[in-house]
């Protein structure tokens, strides 16, 4: 289906103000939240009055490409830039590079040679960071027939390992029903995988304080200082 687990939603979000990307690949879009959460957390973040609500103020490119047609509507028109509708290891190389790409839910749809590739085509086009969401112990079965649609088939199963590969990836489960992993690019830093809201835009001294310290030290890095002095986030079981 067009949709897909949301344990990894606020790390994503999360991710996004501490990259700061200014142009955004969303692969496989499906319904758009990764879309619409990433415009939320760049541009609507970023607002200085509400004149910069309007689309034509947005400062951030978020592209997306989708195989099925029949999943794109009016909503994606307005959040996205622009919409390539088609198979991702066909377009690839048609396309520009991005500081972020994020494919939520897609490799597991790939069989693993073409996936492999597709995972290098794309970490070619990234500048600075690449995400994927998949679920874990994924069971591959080509024949099930989902939505009737054949790009929504199971056909390879992936964890941690399988990412070593590149010089930087962190590979985090998420309650064990999601996969996240982030590969990122050196000299960047990788970004921390916390639902922690670390870097948020303050007034006053402690906007002044917050400024200064992602300056000095990068917004990765002021994002772990706030996440250590908050404390790691618990999971509270009754
Ligand atoms: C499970 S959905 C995930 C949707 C969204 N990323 C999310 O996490 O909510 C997988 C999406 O990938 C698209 N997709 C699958 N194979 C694709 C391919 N080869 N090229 C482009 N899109 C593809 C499907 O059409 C579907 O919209």
């Amino acid at each position: 289906m067009p949709s897909s687990v949301p344990y990894a939603v606020p790390i994503i979000a999360n991710v996004a103000r501490q990259l700061r990307p200014a142009r955004v690949l969303d692969v496989g879009v499906g319904f758009g939240k990764y879309g619409y959460l990433l415009r939320e957390y760049t541009d609507i973040w970023d607002m200085r009055n509400v004149d910069d609500y309007r689309p034509e103020r947005w400062k951030t490119v978020i592209d997306g490409v989708d195989a099925t047609a029949a999943y794109i509507t009016p909503l994606h028109e307005y959040i996205y830039d622009t919409i390539h509708i088609g198979d991702i290891t066909e377009l690839i190389d048609t396309l520009g590079t991005y500081d972020l790409i994020i494919m939520g839910d897609v490799v597991e749809h790939f069989d693993k040679p073409v996936g492999e590739l597709l995972l290098d085509k794309l970490y070619e086009h990234t500048t600075k960071c690449m995400l994927l969401t998949f679920p874990p112990n994924c069971r591959v079965n080509v024949s099930d027939n989902v939505l009737g649609n054949p790009y929504e088939a199971h056909r390879s199963a992936w964890n941690g390992k399988d990412f070593r590969r590149f010089p930087s990836a962190e590979y985090k489960l998420l309650e064990g029903r999601a996969a996240l992993v982030a590969i990122t690019k050196p000299p960047h830093s990788p970004p921390l995988l916390t639902p922690c809201f670390g870097v948020r835009r303050r007034e006053g001294w402690k906007g002044l304080a917050t400024s200064v310290l992602v300056r000095t030290i990068g917004p990765v890095n002021a994002s772990r200082l706030a996440t250590w002095l908050a404390g790691e986030t618990r999971i509270m079981r009754a």
